[in-house]
């Protein structure tokens, strides 16, 4: 090879390298679209969040947060509805009206739902569910769900104490047990008590004692947890729906002079950060994962929408269970 051709076919190599590099290190450039004089055009996403009541939902804000940004080929238009229907409707009805090319709804409670999201059908804005699912008997209303299978989780709950319990050699005790359930009506709660419910009644000797919104805050599970502590002496497990709710509770607990994860057994759902240094501590003996993590999950299902391709209509995400013994070594890898 000359020198010229050398140096030709090194400046042909970088080139193909950095050509290579800048497909495959930025597939969200594929997601943007162009305008008739063939500049980028962002996708707009407009995001009904539920809230901010949640170690959970912050990690869920987040990671739309940081996926949909403009690097990306996006531009999200969040909204927090403070645990409001009515709000996420409004919502809705905005992202209707500023023409959103995709609309994400995660639904505060299951149903009431057909007018707003026909709305958006006749309008041709897709919509993509997150997290929650919602009560309509018309499915073309959304494109597709993604998020965690509540029913499970409640189920793996119940597996955990079963296995627990026989541990402690009390599996033949009467078990009294309070459950501080989320928001009445969102699917996280339906499912997860329902799960619950269902292996609860392969065990005679456990009594479900009350059970009783939190609404998946921190400072809503302690009042509740504080009622049920002055209405019975003599509860052994606590079911929060959530951590945050668990947190309330433990805060409870101490505050009635009981030791939280020896005198009462505590299990929460969500498996946060949190959650594990409560289980470090002594203090939470069980939390359930509920992936929040959905903001990639979702920007997926676009660029497939984008492309024309099919999606699956209804996408479980993995969750697994974390007692506290395994808490210490598992902490450091939790990304929420
Ligand atoms: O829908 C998911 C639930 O909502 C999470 O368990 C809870 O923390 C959140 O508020």
């Amino acid at each position: 090879m000359t020198k010229l051709s050398k140096k030709f076919f090194a400046l042909l190599l970088v080139g193909i390298m950095v050509f290579a590099l800048a497909g495959c290190g930025n597939p969200a450039k594929e997601t943007t679209k162009e305008t008739d004089e063939g500049k980028e055009e962002l996708i707009v996403v407009g995001y009904a969040q539920v809230g901010a009541e949640s170690d959970w939902r912050t990690a869920n804000t987040v990671s739309f947060q940081s996926t949909f940004v403009e690097e990306n080929g996006y531009k999200l238009i969040f909204d927090d509805a403070q645990q409001k229907q009515e709000n996420q409707i409004k919502a809705i009805r905005n992202f209707i009206q500023q023409e959103v090319d995709y609309i994400v709804l995660a639904p505060v409670v299951e149903t009431g739902w057909e007018t707003v999201l026909g709305e958006a059908k006749e309008a041709g804005i897709p919509v993509i569910l997150s997290d929650r699912m919602i009560d309509v008997s018309d499915d073309s209303l959304y494109v597709a769900w993604v998020g965690g299978n509540f029913v499970k989780e409640g189920n793996d709950a119940v597996e955990w104490l079963d296995g627990y319990l026989k541990e402690l050699g009390r599996e033949n005790e009467t078990i009294n047990i309070v459950t501080l359930q989320g928001t009445i009506g969102s699917s996280a709660q339906v499912g997860r008590t329902q799960g619950v419910e269902e292996k609860l009644s392969e065990h005679p000797n456990w009594v479900m004692l009350d059970k009783q919104t939190g609404e998946f805050t921190q400072s809503k599970g302690q009042e509740v947890m504080e009622s049920f502590l002055k209405s019975y002496d003599d509860i052994d497990v606590v079911i929060a729906e959530n951590d945050n709710m668990a947190f309330g509770a433990i805060d409870a607990i101490k505050a009635a002079g009981k030791v939280p994860g020896k005198d009462i057994i505590i299990i929460g759902f969500d498996a946060v950060k949190a959650a594990f240094e409560a289980m470090i501590a002594g203090d939470l003996n069980c939390s359930v994962e509920c992936n929040p993590l959905h903001g990639p999950r979702v920007a997926e299902i676009i660029q497939k929408l984008e492309k024309g391709e099919k999606v699956e209509k209804i996408q479980y995400v993995d969750e697994g269970v974390f007692p506290a013994d395994t808490a210490a070594d598992i902490i450091d890898s939790r990304l929420y």
